[in-house]
C-alpha cells in the first residue's frame, strides 16, 4: 500500500518544518516500519526513537494524526480505515524537542522521581518472604502495566498549564505504590479529599506517626493559589418590603423603578407627570 508521511521536523537552531515521505509498504506495516523505511531509503538524517518494535519499551511514542501513540503499535491499515490520506507525525507535546521526533524526557522523569516511585517494605518480622494474595496482586495489574512511554504526559492539559504537575504517569505510579499490600510507607492508601477547606493537609488517620502524610510538593494547598474564582459578586439589596410595602408592590406592578403605579394614574388623570404629588416623596 502507498503511504504518505508528513513528519514535523526540527533541526537544532532552526524552526520546525514539515517533510513529506511517500512510501510503498506491506499492509501489515506499522508507523514505525514506515519511519524506518523513510530513514533507510530516503533521508538518513530523520531522527526518532525506537527499540523493541513490540509495544514493550515505550521509546517510540509520538503524535500520530494528532494523538500521542506508539509508532510500533499503530498499523498503517488501521489508520487508512479511520483517517485515509497522509499521516501526520509530530513529536510528543509538553516536552522540549531536541531534534525531529526526539524530545527531552527530563521533565517526564523528574515528575516520576518526585513521588519516590519505589516500594518501601514493611519491617520484616520473620525470615519468610513478603507474600501477596492473588487479589492483592490483581489490584496492581492495570497501573503496573505502564511502560513509561510519555503519551499521557504529552496529552495532559494539567501539565501544559502547570509544569510543576508531575504527570499522569507519576500519579499512576504513586497509586501503584500505596496500593501494594507489601508497602510499609503508608499503612493503607490515604483518603485524599478533592479540596482542603482551610488549605491544611487532610487528616491521614491511617498514616504512621513517624511518617505523616503530607501534601505532595506539586499540590496547591492554599485556596488563594487557584488561578480563578467562581465566587459571584453579591446581588444588590432588594428594597425593604417592611419599610415601604406599597413601594415594592407598586414598582412590581408597574415594572418601573422610577415611580409608583398610583403616581402614574394620577399623572394620566391630571396630565401632570410627577410634577406635583399629593403623597410627597413616598416613591
Ligand atoms: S500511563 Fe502514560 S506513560 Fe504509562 S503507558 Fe500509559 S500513556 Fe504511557
Ligand atoms: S519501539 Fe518499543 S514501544 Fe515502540
Amino acid at each position: 500500500m502507498e503511504v504518505v508521511l508528513n513528519v514535523l521536523r526540527k533541526l537544532p537552531g532552526m524552526d520546525s518544518q514539515s517533510a513529506t515521505f511517500t512510501l510503498d509498504l506491506p499492509r501489515a506495516s506499522t508507523v514505525l516500519d514506515a519511519l524506518n523505511q523513510a530513514k533507510w531509503s530516503q533521508d538518513g538524517t530523520l531522527a526518532f526513537r525506537s527499540n523493541c518494535r513490540n509495544t514493550i519499551c515505550g521509546s517510540c511514542a509520538m503524535g500520530i494524526n494528532g494523538k500521542a501513540s506508539l509508532a510500533c503499535g499503530t498499523r498503517l491499515a488501521d489508520l487508512a480505515k479511520t483517517a485515509p490520506g497522509p499521516i501526520t507525525i509530530t513529536p510528543l507535546g509538553n516536552l522540549p524537542v531536541i531534534r525531529d521526533l526526539v524530545v527531552d524526557m527530563k521533565p517526564f522523569w523528574q515528575g516520576l522521581t518526585s513521588i519516590a516511585p519505589a516500594l518501601k517494605p514493611k519491617p520484616q518480622t520473620t525470615d519468610q518472604e513478603s507474600l501477596q494474595t492473588p487479589e492483592n496482586r490483581a489490584a496492581l495489574n492495570q497501573v503496573s502495566n505502564c511502560i513509561q512511554c510519555g503519551a499521557c504526559y504529552s496529552e495532559c492539559n494539567a501539565v501544559t498549564v502547570n509544569p510543576e504537575f508531575p504527570g499522569p504517569h507519576a500519579l499512576a505510579k504513586a497509586y501503584r505504590m500505596v496500593t501494594d499490600s507489601r508497602d510499609g510507607a503508608i499503612a493503607s492508601p490515604p483518603t485524599m479529599p478533592r479540596a482542603a477547606a482551610s488549605g491544611a493537609a487532610p487528616a491521614a488517620s491511617n498514616a504512621p506517626a513517624s511518617a505523616p502524610w503530607r501534601w505532595p510538593r506539586w499540590s496547591r494547598s492554599a485556596a488563594s493559589s487557584r488561578p480563578y474564582s467562581r465566587t459571584k459578586p453579591p446581588l444588590p439589596a432588594e428594597p425593604s418590603a417592611t419599610a415601604k410595602p406599597w413601594l415594592t408592590w407598586s414598582r412590581k406592578a408597574a415594572g418601573s423603578t422610577s415611580g409608583s403605579l398610583v403616581c402614574r394614574w394620577w399623572a394620566m388623570i391630571w396630565g401632570v407627570w410627577l410634577a406635583w404629588c399629593p403623597w410627597g416623596s413616598i416613591c
